[in-house]
């Protein structure tokens, strides 16, 4: 059974990277150097798909590569076992080295032999007893990438995903801890990745924040309409499937060439060609795996829009971007009130910029959901 045609639902192999080569290589490139990195991008853009293949190149190119997800985290504790696991990866091989290690019990060999691995790193942190305490243990994780990269005459480069969860994590106070620590550290290279771009920009560049300065800051760019073309048309033919250049432009121009979205649009498509025995992509199948799409997305969709939790009048600015009409002019809205939804659909990156007072949806199918579903 071949995999699915198009990978949705998670960060993606190398092969399904649709262009962002030169930026790959601009990331390898600047982290290689010792450069920290922080990547800000709306959800689904791709985020962790692309750092996943920096880390893969950089392991190759002999690097100690270690990765932390923060939203799947939820204390002091989680995050310092996860960063100490993530770094010790590296010499080990195992994924749970403090598992392995509290698991005295298990084959002698593996231990002494785990125990030789890591007898230089102090390890000896009283895990099994669990007398340590969290903040402790977060400040031995802290520390270790840099002991690391000494002891093993190795360049590191650590992953943070989904940074900005970190205070929820571990406190408000983490910021400036993690800074203290990595400012000193020698050989060892952040990459920061956030879907909360206001959040993301203020911890960086607002002079007051600890990680002011710290990263260079970099805006995940868009893919090109003609990589997506050829990827698409590429793989259609690997099934057998012939499409024309009008019926693949359709596509990147009903998804705007949103990463998660075309994929989507492209998987369903794909079943729809395959059930009506069909193997020429015409427009009326694009529409037609364009609106399952729609309708695969709607549970995400819906989550977002419960999550922007809007008033009557932020329905109706959103409403008002949606169709583009004016959003100044709502009857009996508070001028306050239209600013504040603005901004907070800005921060949720649900909306951009795009002139004075005039504002898109980053999404055009959530937009269109919007359009259909909401109103
Ligand atoms: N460069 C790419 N080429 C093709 N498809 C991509 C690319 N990047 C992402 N995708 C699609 O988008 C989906 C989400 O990718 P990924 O998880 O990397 O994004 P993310 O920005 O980290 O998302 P989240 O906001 O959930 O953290 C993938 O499953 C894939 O379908
Ligand atoms: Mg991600």
């Amino acid at each position: 059974m071949p995999g699915k045609l198009f990978p949705i639902g998670g960060p993606v192999a190398e092969e399904d990277i649709v262009d962002r080569e030169d930026f790959i290589t601009s990331l390898v490139t600047r982290l290689s150097e010792g450069q920290s990195v922080m990547l800000y991008g709306p959800r689904r853009i791709g985020k962790t798909s692309l750092a996943h293949e920096v880390l893969r190149q950089l392991k190759v190119k002999g690097f100690y590569i270690a990765s932390v997800d923060l939203f799947r985290l939820s204390s002091k504790r989680a995050l310092a076992v996860a960063l100490i696991n993530a770094c010790l990866e590296n010499r080990t091989g195992i994924r749970k080295t403090i598992d392995a290690w509290k698991d005295r019990t298990k084959t002698i060999a593996g231990t002494a032999k785990l125990a030789i691995k890591l007898q230089d790193l102090e390890l000896d942190l009283g895990l099994s007893q669990g007398e340590q305490s969290d903040e402790a243990l977060l400040d031995y994780a802290l520390n270790l990438p840099g002991v690391l990269a000494k002891r093993d005459k190795k360049p590191v480069v650590i992953l943070f995903d989904e940074f900005q969860d970190a205070c929820r994590v571990a406190g408000t106070g983490i910021y400036k801890k993690m800074r203290s620590y990595f400012q000193n550290q020698e050989d060892v290279a952040y990459l920061f990745l956030g879907s909360k771009e206001g959040m993301m920009k203020t911890l960086f560049a607002d002079k007051k924040e600890a990680f002011y300065r710290f990263a260079t800051i970099l805006p995940i760019p868009s893919i090109p309409e003609t990589a997506w073309a050829e990827y698409i048309a590429k793989k259609f033919r690997t099934r057998g499937i012939t499409s024309t250049p009008e019926a693949i432009k359709e596509i990147t121009r009903k998804t705007g060439g949103h990463p998660q979205d075309t994929m989507v649009v492209c998987s369903e498509l794909y079943y729809a060609l395959l059930e009506a025995g069909q193997n020429t992509i015409s427009l009326e199948f694009v529409r037609l795996g364009y609106d399952r799409a729609l309708l695969t997305l709607a549970p995400i969709y819906d989550e977002l829009l419960d999550d922007l939790n809007l008033s009557f009048t932020g329905r109706q600015v959103l409403k008002r971007i949606a169709t583009g009409t004016s959003i100044y002019s709502i009857e009996n809205a508070n001028p306050n009130e239209i600013k504040r939804t603005i901004d907070h659909l800005l921060a949720k990156t649900v909306i951009e910029k795009k002139g004075r007072g005039s504002y898109t949806f980053v999404e055009p199918m959530f937009r269109d959901y919007v359009l259909r579903e909401f109103f």
